[in-house]
This record gives structure tokens, sequence and C-alpha cells, in this order.
């Protein structure tokens, strides 16, 4: 029906997410070996349904978990099944509530809320930096400068590492799109060891001498017996790596729906107050974490069709966020659209536990923006975007800026 890995895709996934939910029934895509559910109702209720889970652990046996690893491309790589396969996202039930507990209030939003003059600090001190240029290539000297500081200050990682924790979640996040090549399996595994080793020595640093930052609240779980050692390292990981990315991704996309909104940009100049609503609108209009899975625990029926215990779904939150049926307008981007029940975080027990602090962060970074720059003008009227289905981002986004 489509190729996810092709470069017309990552062009225009939208002509094909409308083709999509124009399907009466779920399309199977053979390369992620799932039913694909498209529209916003069924995305939506899926993700919400506690039938359908992350994991195979939560209902199949090891023969059948074991299997479908090796279908996966998920197996010999021992340190990505122990910290990466099993996570808090990759739980349900009770082990996923537990583990959840134990980082939720500090992703609450009065928790994150305290954050707001660090982040706007480093932003300030960020832009001291770049506005001395004219050009700037937005992605790579802006967005991919912010998200890894930020939650590397929150957890408490010194921030000259931050640079390598980069790349060793990008190396991750990579392996979970459609493109599992053995260099990107080798790359995947070994990210994850050189994570596991770093965050190790993190932790028994906090084990001898306790300080205030997140990674401490995990190890005090861990002595308390609310979290195990995998699951400590797994916990720290995932928080690393799992807004790393996409943080960048949609400040990128987020800016060139700015710069293709003109109207929208002016207006929103003079409307200070509108960046809450145009920032959630930026998570809707371009998803940066468009494609999740669920399996059915249980035989299903799913748009009228019934489906077997073990089914694999996709969903396509990318996708949703366009039906015009949950969305007037569904493929413009309005700054001021309220509501706004995009599922850019996705729903349910897995809602994104980041989505406080990366509102926060594209919040504090275009507010900031549009006080420092009077104009922006696009240096490449067509920029690329990396190909595949799990993460969508621009390859670069050259701009020219004239401070104000
Ligand atoms: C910037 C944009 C972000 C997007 C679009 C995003 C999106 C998502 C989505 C869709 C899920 C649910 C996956 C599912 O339905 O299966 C999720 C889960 C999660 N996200 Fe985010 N995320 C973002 C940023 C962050 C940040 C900044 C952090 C941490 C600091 C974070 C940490 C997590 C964690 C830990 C989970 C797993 C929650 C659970 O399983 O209970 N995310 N994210």
């Amino acid at each position: 029906m489509f190729d996810p890995l092709s470069q017309a895709f990552a062009q225009d996934p939208y002509s094909v997410y409308d083709r999509l939910r124009q399907s009466p029934e779920p399309v199977f895509l053979g390369a992620m070996n799932c039913h694909l559910l498209s529209r916003y109702e069924d995305v939506e209720s899926t993700a919400r349904n506690p039938v359908m889970v992350r994991s195979l652990q939560a209902f199949a046996d090891d023969k059948t978990i074991a299997e479908q690893q090796r279908q996966a491309n998920f197996h010999d790589m021992p340190n990505h099944e122990q910290f990466v396969q099993f996570s808090m996202l990759e739980r349900d039930g009770e082990v996923h509530r537990r583990m959840r507990m134990v980082v939720l209030r500090a992703f609450s939003k009065a928790f994150i809320e305290k954050h707001r003059s660090m982040v706007q600090n480093y932003v300030n001190g960020l832009l001291d930096q770049v506005l001395q240029y004219r050009d700037i290539e937005f992605v790579e000297d802006l967005a991919a400068q912010l998200p890894g500081h930020i939650i590397g200050k929150i957890l408490g990682v010194p921030d000259e590492d931050c640079p390598l924790l980069r790349v060793w979640s990008e190396e991750i996040v990579q392996y979970f799109d459609a493109d599992r090549t053995p260099e990107n399996k080798a790359r995947a595994e070994s990210a994850t060891r050189n994570f596991y080793t770093y965050l190790i020595d993190q932790i028994d640093q906090r084990r001898k001498t306790p300080t205030g930052d997140l990674l401490t609240t995990l190890v005090q779980a861990e002595k308390n017996g609310e979290l195990s050692e995998t699951e400590l390292v797994s916990t720290s990981l995932l928080i690393l790596a799992g807004g790393h990315g996409s943080t960048i991704d949609v400040l990128g996309t987020g800016m060139l729906a700015l710069l293709r909104n003109p109207e929208t940009l002016k207006h929103l100049r003079g409307n200070p107050n509108l960046m809450g609503t145009a920032v959630q609108e930026m998570f809707r209009y371009d998803a940066p974490l468009p494609f999740f899975h669920r399996y059915a625990s249980e035989d299903v029926t799913v748009m009228g069709q019934d489906f077997p215990k073990g089914t694999k779904f996709g969903l396509l939150y990318g996708s949703a966020n366009r039906d015009s049926e949950a969305f007037p307008d569904a493929h413009q981007f309005r700054a001021d659209r309220f509501p706004n029940r995009h599922v850019a975080f996705g729903r349910g027990a897995h809602l994104c536990l980041g989505n406080n602090l990366a509102r926060l962060n594209l919040d504090i970074i275009f507010s900031t923006l549009l006080q420092r720059v009077a104009s922006f003008e696009l240096r490449d009227s067509e920029p690329q975007f990396r190909t595949g289905l799990s993460s969508r981002g621009l390859v670069s986004l050259p701009l020219r800026l004239r401070p104000a």
C-alpha cells in the first residue's frame, strides 16, 4: 500500500494517511507485521483500551515471546533486551503502574513548572550564542541543543555528557523503525551497552552521595524496593532517550509551520498568550512520534472485524491528528485551535510521561525567539524530512534571521 521508508512518504505522509482512513477495515503493513489504525476514533479508543497492551508478556508464554522477538529482529542483543525492551513503556498492568508511580510526581505539571526559570535561563544563553549569526541551521544549531541539556539537568547528569547521550538515544530510537538492518542493530545494542555503563556509574555515585536530582529519587526507590536495579537503569535510559529526538523534531516542524503561515506568526507576535495553544497545534500538525503498537491481549473486534488474541495493531497518531472527523480544517495549522484533543502524546495508561516538559520547552523557546528575532526567512523552500514511520522530523532547516 505504501513504503514507510520511501522519500515520497517522508515528504508527504498525510496523503497516504488520508487514503488509509478511507479503508473500512485496518490495513495490514507487512514491514511492521501489524494492522494499521488510522482514524481518530479507532486510534484513541485503542490507546485507552486496557485489553490492548504494549507487551506480549502481559498474556503470552515464553516461546511466543521469543518467536516474536526473533520476528521483530529484537533477539541476540542482550543489553537492548534487558534495558530497552522491558522498560516501563514496554510493561503493562501492575508492573507498569508500579514503575510509573516512581516518576509520575516529578513530571506532573506543578513539578515541571518549577523548572521554568532553569529552562528560560538555558534558552537565553543559547540564543545569546546562536543569534550572533544571521544564517543558522535551526535543527542542529538550536533545536538539538535544548532537550538533552534540560532533561540532563532534571535527571542530574553533567552537562558536558549530554552530546554523547544524544547520540546513544538516537541510535536506540532509530532501531524502533522499519529499517532493522544488521548495522542499525549493532548500533542500538552498543548504544544501550554504553548507556548502561554510563548510568550505572552515575547511579553508584548517588548511592554513595545522594543529591536532590531525579536520579537520586530513582536510587531511593530502588532502596525502598519499588524498583529493581534493571528497572532503575531502564527507567533512567527511557527518560533520557524518550524525549530527546522527539523534542528536536517538533521544534523543527513547529518552526516550519510558523514560517509557512506568516499571518499566524504575525498574530502570535501580537498575542503571546496564544503560545500555549500554538504549541499544542505544533504537536497535532506534525506528531514527532506518529506510530506506536499495541497487542490484543484477548480476542477483539476492531472496526467491526474480529481479530484473535495476540494480533498486533499499529496506532497512527500522526494520521488520527489529521482526521477531519475530529478536527475541522485538519490539514490547516491554526495557532488558536481550541479545544485540541490531539493524540501526539498518546492516551491511556502510557500517556507520555514527559508531555508537560515537552510543552514547557517549546513554549519557552518559541516565546523567546519571537521576542528576540524580528524576522525569519527560509533559506531552503522545500526542507527534507527524514525517512521512517516511527518518527517525523526535518533533516535540516536553514534560516536567515534578523535580530529584533
Ligand atoms: C517532545 C515530544 C514528545 C512526544 C511527541 C512524546 C510522545 C509519546 C507518546 C506518544 C508516548 C506513548 C506511547 C504509546 O502510546 O505507546 C510516550 C510515552 C512516554 N514518553 Fe514521551 N513524548 C515526548 C517527549 C517526552 C519527554 C520530554 C519525556 C521525558 C522527559 C518523555 C518520556 C516518556 C515516557 C517515559 C513514556 C512512557 C510512559 C509509559 O509507558 O507510561 N517523552 N511519549
